[in-house]
């Protein structure tokens, strides 16, 4: 059941709550979130520091708001190619400064979910190139995620049935995938066992990286970010939790970083240092909740995440991009953090995780970051920059259309009209 999939989701949104003892906002579609925002907006404040304008890489961005990456399993089947409807939904959220796609996967192995889009067909390509012709008309700036979910799959969902890969035969117990019944249809599952990659294997990798950024530039993306977060393929060679390999991609930390590196350098190589961003959820600590994505919550993640960022400047990327927990009742990233962060890179900083208007330009006032992303507010607001900027109410996001379907919940949330 499609409804499956989002009822996952519909925990971590927490709807139907009465929050903040604001009875006469509550409507069942909002969450403590949405109330959040609203009150913001109702005291007229100025959010002036989202407007100013940044360079990133090449690109001079309009303002500080992004677009993260949402997967919405919408592509075309057969193919999981990127398509027209998605075309629309991308070009009506053009007027985020900066914009990543959804996580797409680089290889048929890389992917998790039913209904992803790919990066590594010819006609997954001249797909994603309906999107980037959508945006660049609109004059927006967009970036694709390359996605390897590694051990977060199922043998459905890859090819010859066979197991998922991963840097260890470690089965991830803590998530659910989702995987097709019947056309249209499909039910939650849990990850298969994967099989441990060989060391000729990972690097082959780290070339079907380096393929994927060329394809991305084919399709006409600016850029390109690595998805080494929420506990997939990059993120299980650099967690002690799922990598216990004994050649040098395992074993220490730095061997650990080791695929993270080879990849950056691969993908710097292709579309050049500037147009690269990296993706990391250094999680300080972890939820019971169901979920259909988490990171990993390592021994020591200020020291892991720390030497991950020294690679980073290293090779000298646009920008890290840090997924902050993002359930109800999240704990902050800790400040020693941020300002360690800071300090070692150069590039911008991209913050994401149950943000307000207020709390990103605390955040951006305080320079901790450059550049802040609304996922779920962007879901369901098209039109989210204007929105902010004027002040308007935002739309209530209906969590059951976020994964799999049609245009309902995907490209008919309305636009403010004043
Ligand atoms: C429906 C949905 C799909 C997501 N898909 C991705 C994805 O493909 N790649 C990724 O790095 N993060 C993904 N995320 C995480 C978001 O990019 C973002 O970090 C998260 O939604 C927190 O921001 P928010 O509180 O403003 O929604 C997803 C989140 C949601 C809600």
């Amino acid at each position: 059941m499609l409804e499956a999939y989002n009822q996952k989701k519909n925990i971590y949104v927490s709807l139907n709550e009465a929050p903040l003892g604001s009875s006469e906002l509550v409507d069942p579609c909002f969450s403590t979130y949405d109330i959040e925002y609203f009150r913001y907006a109702g005291k007229q404040m100025t959010h002036s520091e989202l407007f100013k304008t940044t360079q990133l890489g090449p690109y001079t961005l309009k303002n500080r708001i992004v677009l993260p990456p949402l997967t919405r399993s919408r592509s075309s089947q057969p193919g999981n190619i990127a398509n027209d409807l998605m075309a629309t939904y991308y070009r009506q959220r053009s007027g985020a400064g900066f914009m990543v796609t959804e996580g797409t996967q680089i290889e048929p192995r890389g992917q998790g979910y039913a209904w992803t889009p790919g990066i590594h067909s010819p006609e997954q390509i001249q797909g994603w190139r309906k999107v980037t012709d959508a945006v660049h008309a609109e004059g927006g700036v967009i970036f694709a995620q390359l996605w390897h979910v590694g051990r977060v799959s199922h043998t459905s969902l890859q090819p010859g049935g066979e197991a998922p890969v991963a840097p260890s035969a470690i089965r991830a117990d803590n998530v659910k995938v989702f995987i097709e019944t019947g056309p249209g249809t499909g039910t939650l599952a849990d990850p298969s066992t994967p099989r441990a990659l060989s060391t000729e294997e990972v690097k082959e990798l780290v070339e079907l990286y380096a393929q994927a950024a060329r394809n991305a530039l084919e399709a006409g993306f600016d850029g390109v970010e690595l998805h080494c977060a929420n506990g997939y393929l990059v993120n299980q060679f650099i967690s002690a939790h799922t990598n216990q390999r004994d050649d040098e991609y395992g074993g220490s930390l730095q061997n650990r970083l080791c695929f993270l590196r080879e990849i950056t350098l691969a993908v710097a190589g292709v579309v050049g240092k500037e147009r690269v961003g990296v993706r990391f959820a250094p999680l300080f600590a972890t939820t019971d909740e169901d979920r259909v994505y988490l990171g990993l919550v390592e021994e020591d993640p200020h020291q892991t995440y720390i030497e991950a960022v020294k690679i980073l400047e290293e090779v000298g990327i646009a920008y890290l991009s840090l997924a902050e927990a993002d359930w109800e009742n999240a704990p902050e990233l800790p400040e020693t953090f941020r300002e360690a962060v800071r300090q070692i890179f150069s590039g911008k900083i991209i913050c994401a995780g149950k943000y307000t208007t207020e709390r990103a330009s605390r955040v951006i006032k305080a320079g901790w970051a450059d550049l802040i992303a609304f996922g779920r507010p962007f879901i369901a607001n098209p039109d989210l920059p204007a929105r902010i900027a004027n002040n308007w109410p935002l739309n209530p996001l209906d969590p059951s259309s976020m994964y799999g379907g049609t245009d309902k919940g995907y490209t008919d949330y309305p636009t403010y009209t004043p």
